[in-house]
């Protein structure tokens, strides 16, 4: 068995001890524009930063960021394959994941996208700029490895870090919560916002008070905005933890 194969085997076995049942994360990802709303960020205040994408996906954030002035940097654990891996595995998880948001379609919001389909040629757009800049830019460190709830960077290293549809969306526990949560606030120097607040189904997640009482008593600044984003019922909050 070579090195490659016992590496791919550990890191697929260690991101499913996470979950509470057999749910797998899906590889997914959002277009500049979207990232933006899910978050509540300004981009006239981006000027200059540097952002951490933490579970970035295959989304076009960090590609497209530069031409608005400021960096992302973007991790993933898959993160380590090469570009027709990471291809293969994006339009297969695509296909999966529309066919189950068409299969719950009365949790569609008619608000971002007027329809799944023009969400879908949206975020297919982004994942074609996405790929096209992994190819490139992987070299030079724009895309990294790294999977919660430990990140390989130094304190303080990002201005914000931003964590979108991971965690309370899919069934991890509390633990995990609490250590990738804490986790990302080692490594942000002014916030760390996560989207969304909610489960599968819509309702919001009932760790979310606890971990802002938790938060509270570690001396950070928890808060929930509404953003001008929903795509399914509930999805238009996310958590601003300022340090
Ligand atoms: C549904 S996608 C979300 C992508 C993007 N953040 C967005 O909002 O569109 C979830 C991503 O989380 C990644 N992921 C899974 N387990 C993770 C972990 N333990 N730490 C960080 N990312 C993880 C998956 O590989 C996948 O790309």
């Amino acid at each position: 068995m070579s090195g490659f194969f016992v590496l791919k085997t550990f890191k697929l076995r260690f991101t499913m001890t996470h979950l509470i049942d057999n749910t797998r994360t899906y590889f997914f990802g959002r277009s500049y524009y979207e990232i933006v709303s899910c978050f509540g960020l300004h981009e006239g205040t981006l000027t200059g930063k540097r952002i951490l994408d933490c579970s970035a996906g295959p989304s076009s954030f960090a590609a497209e960021a530069p031409k608005h002035g400021f960096e992302v940097v973007a991790s993933d654990p898959v993160f380590y394959r090469g570009y027709d891996s990471l291809k293969t595995l994006a339009y297969s998880d695509y296909e999966a994941m529309f066919a189950r948001v068409r299969a719950k379609s009365g949790l569609f919001v008619e608000k971002t996208f007027k329809s799944v389909e023009e969400a879908e040629k949206d975020r297919y757009g982004a994942l074609k700029i996405f790929l096209e800049d992994y190819k490139k830019y992987y070299p030079v460190g724009r895309y990294i490895s790294a999977e919660l709830p430990r990140l390989p960077f130094e304190d303080l290293s990002f201005g914000t870090v931003i964590c979108g549809h991971l965690l309370f969306l899919y069934s991890f526990d509390y633990d995990f919560h609490v250590e990738s949560i804490l986790e990302m606030c080692r490594v942000a120097a002014e916030e760390v916002r996560i989207h969304p607040l909610v489960t599968m189904s819509g309702e919001m997640h009932p760790e979310v008070g606890p971990l802002m009482e938790l938060l509270v008593s570690k001396g950070y600044r928890p808060e929930i905005i509404e953003v001008d984003h929903e795509f399914f019922k509930g999805s238009n909050k996310t958590m601003v933890i300022r340090k």
